[in-house]
């Protein structure tokens, strides 16, 4: 089966074609990073015009890269949710759309999922049941997967995403949209014992997560900094993204151990854009070894429609369909999926 994989829920389009016997068989990006950085953030009604501009000439594109026509095409699985509703509805209408005329089944996917899934992508013999860190610009969940649809959530983060922290902070030291990779390349030169950041809620028991304390002690140390050197010297800038990359991968990393203790799972799955951190794959597969610890190419661990056509597959292979009407959904959780 060859599904066409589209991803729309916020600033990047995503194609992708996953054949369930051949693999992953091209995939394409465009991401408005530029339309979005000047503003600071993503600007949702720009996204939009953005995904109706981009979205068919990359699925073209991505069809002759793998040399296949439209009938060529089983199904088409397309991001249903959660996300921006209005990017959301550009890839709904054209994956419905285009379904109806081919006259081939459609499936609405759950973006987490697609993340989720990510690292089955290129195959690395991953077996259910594993444990799943979440980390994306809006999420950062611990969820025990013990098969397609059978997600138990066993924590999420009370205020921002992991994502969302890491990019506060990087505009903060002056760095572009969205900074999280910023941070990370400029936290390289920077001296991880100048600073000490906390390391939130690991002090009681549980697996939720809290990021906005994390970003007020960065935001505090700014200032301080700021006016005792008069303005923030290039070496400081990097100890301070140092300080919280360290913080935020130590807190995930100590959740991630508690989590494993408690499940009993042998493996870890990291996923969502946070997982491409090279600091955090460094740290996890030091303490849990590297063999447990899986994650995707760092290309398919931020958004792309690679995931989304795998997961897709997945599903339609088992017979889920969406219905005729499109629907998306900007809200929805991840552990109210139909198991397949
Ligand atoms: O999964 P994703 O592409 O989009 C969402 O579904 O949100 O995740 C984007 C997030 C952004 O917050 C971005 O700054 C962060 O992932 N990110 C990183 C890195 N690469 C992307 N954060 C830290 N280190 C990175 N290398
Ligand atoms: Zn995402």
């Amino acid at each position: 089966m060859i599904v066409l994989g589209i991803e729309t829920s916020c600033d990047e389009t995503g194609i992708g074609l996953y054949c369930s016997e051949r693999g992953l068989l091209a995939d394409g990006l465009y991401s408005q990073v530029d339309t979005h950085a000047r503003y600071g953030g993503v600007i949702p009604e720009l996204a939009s015009r953005d995904h109706v501009r981009k979205t068919l000439p990359l699925i073209r594109e991505v069809l002759a890269e793998a040399g296949l026509a439209l009938d060529d095409l089983d199904g088409i699985a397309y991001t249903a949710g959660p996300g921006l509703v209005g990017a959301l509805l550009v890839g709904a209408s054209i994956g419905r759309a285009l379904a109806d005329g081919l006259g081939i089944p459609a499936l609405g996917v759950h973006h987490m999922e697609g993340h989720l899934l990510a690292p089955l992508l290129e195959g690395g013999g991953l077996v259910f049941p594993f444990l799943a860190l979440l980390v994306s610009g809006g999420h950062s969940q611990l969820v025990r997967a013990d098969g397609i649809g059978r997600y138990q959530m066993l924590g999420e983060s009370l205020d921002d995403a992991a994502g969302e922290a890491f990019d506060k902070v990087a505009k903060m030291l002056g760095l572009p949209y969205p900074g999280g990779p910023h941070l990370a390349k400029l936290a390289e030169s920077g001296d991880p014992a100048r600073f000490d950041f906390p390391r939130p809620m690991t002090n009681r028991p549980g697996l939720d997560f809290s990021f906005s304390g994390l970003k007020t002690h960065a935001r505090t140390v700014i200032a301080k900094q700021r006016e005792s050197e008069g303005g923030l010297n290039g070496q400081t800038r990097a100890d301070i993204a140092r300080a919280f990359e360290e913080a935020m991968v130590d807190t995930l990393a100590i959740k991630c151990r508690r989590a494993i203790r408690q499940t009993g799972l042998e493996s870890l799955v990291i996923a969502g854009g946070v997982s491409a951190n090279q600091r955090l794959r460094q740290v996890l597969g030091e303490q849990l070894g590297a063999d447990a610890v899986h994650y995707a190419a760092p290309r398919y661990c931020t958004d792309n429609g690679a995931m989304i056509a795998y997961a897709g597959c997945r599903r339609l292979l088992a017979g889920e369909r969406s219905g005729l009407e499109i629907e998306v959904r900007p809200r929805w959780p991840l552990d109210s999926l139909a198991a397949v």
